[in-house]
């Protein structure tokens, strides 16, 4: 069939490219659901490993059920000793930590095909990769840092781990919940960038760790997960919040965009900002800095209104990222650890898209508009 050239959208915008059970975003409520329950509650409720369980299974898990994926999830923690070459190797030149994570991602495939679609070796790809993010991160993290990596404890579970492999000490319950309600939150979210594209590598039926590496280079992008650490560098730049509306000013004059505002499908505040928000507060007010948290609020609020004021009528609200880095901040992360965290809780989602492409899916494979000459001469080399 040709490339019939019609009904271009760009950006595919509004245009549904796939039947999903995992989650539904509503742009116009600034409603999330995944798997059927608010992500306010999944948020609060849940822990990382029920999340996954849910995504993949959908169901919740019993108690048996839950006990075998920590299982499963502890056995795969620790890193094979060419995960941990390559890392060295990474922190030796001073790769940034995505670029790490998507290295050592792909050394997943080692020992296995790397190439089987069906379901078992893809639900064992996932359950590595899923178990190893973490440890990939913090190890990384480590090695810049001059420091030895720290093994995963096997009475841990997912977001404990995290912060033991950072840090080198058991954290704190209010930094666990804190931790565990960022992952769940953004663990799923429609078929947002990242997602898409792990879906089309699957869609060719090529492996899902292949998939997993593709969707973690759409998610590095400012546009997409990447905007955490400058919407944090803006807090600080403000400083103090009568500084707030000048410095926000200036940057909107110059045509730069606020990092943490917009989204291509809410056109009302995200509902993944107010859970975040909630979280953040919680932490700072324990044992963190709640100057900061007042200051963040404060800046938001200008945003949010010098937005409106410059670009009327696009409805650009905070967005997941604003809170995702107070809270990331709060929890003692540093910026660059922001997108590689961000990856911790999505790969939950990336996965469990990959399963459902691979029972329903038919290859992802759309038209493009030719917009090039036609009947062009050719000139030979010499009179070019
Ligand atoms: N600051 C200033 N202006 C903005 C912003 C922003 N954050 N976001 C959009 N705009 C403006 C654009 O300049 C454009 O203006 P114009 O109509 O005068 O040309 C208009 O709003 C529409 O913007 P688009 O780029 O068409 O909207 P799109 O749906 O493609 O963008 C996006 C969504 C990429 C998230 C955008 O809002 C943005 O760049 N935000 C900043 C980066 C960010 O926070 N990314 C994280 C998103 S959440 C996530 O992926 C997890």
């Amino acid at each position: 069939m040709s490339e019939r050239g019609s009904g271009f959208v760009p950006g595919l915008e509004g245009v549904v490219a796939a039947e999903t059970r995992l989650s539904h975003v509503d742009g116009e409520a600034g409603e999330l659901v995944v798997t059927g329950f608010p992500v306010e509650e999944l948020a609060r409720r849940a822990t990382f490993e029920e999340v996954l369980y849910l995504l993949w299974h959908d169901a919740l898990p019993n108690a048996g059920e839950l006990a075998d994926l920590r299982e499963a999830l502890s056995q795969r923690r620790p890193l094979p000793g060419a995960t941990l070459d390559l890392l060295r190797a990474a922190a030796s030149e001073g790769a940034p930590p995505m670029d790490a994570l998507r290295m050592a991602t792909g050394t997943v495939s080692l020992g296995t095909q790397g190439t089987s679609p069906d379901t078992d070796a893809a639900y064992e790809d996932a359950l590595a990769v899923v178990a190893r993010f973490p440890t990939i991160v913090a190890a990384y993290k480590r090695l810049l840092d001059g420091e030895e990596p720290v093994a995963p404890d096997p009475r841990l579970g997912h977001a404990a781990n995290y912060l033991y492999m950072l840090n080198g000490e058991v954290p704190g319950e209010g930094s666990v919940r804190a931790l565990e309600t960022y992952l769940n939150t953004v663990a799923d979210h429609g078929l947002n960038a990242s997602t898409f594209a792990a879906r089309v590598i699957v869609s060719t039926r090529s492996d899902l760790v292949s998939a997993v590496v593709g969707a973690l280079g759409a998610l590095k992008g400012p546009l997409h997960g990447g905007a955490p650490g400058p919407a944090l560098d803006v807090v600080f730049e403000i400083g103090e919040a009568h500084r707030a509306e000048a410095v926000l000013c200036e940057k909107l004059g110059r045509g730069e965009r606020l990092m943490g505002f917009g989204h291509r499908v809410y056109k009302v505040r995200d509902p993944r900002a107010d859970v975040l928000a909630t979280a953040a507060e919680l932490l700072y007010a324990s044992d963190g800095d709640e100057a900061l948290y007042e200051l963040a609020l404060e800046v938001e609020r200008t945003a949010v209104a010098l937005l409106a004021e410059y670009k009327p009528g696009r409805g650009l609200q905070t967005n997941v990222e604003f809170y995702t880095a107070l809270l990331l901040h709060g929890l003692g992360l540093s910026t660059e650890l922001f997108t590689p965290t961000f990856a911790v809780g999505r790969v939950a989602g990336w996965t469990a898209h990959c399963f459902e492409q691979l029972e329903r899916g038919r290859l992802i494979r759309p038209q493009s508009e030719y917009v090039g000459e036609r009947d062009r001469e050719w000139v030979p080399m010499g009179d070019r």
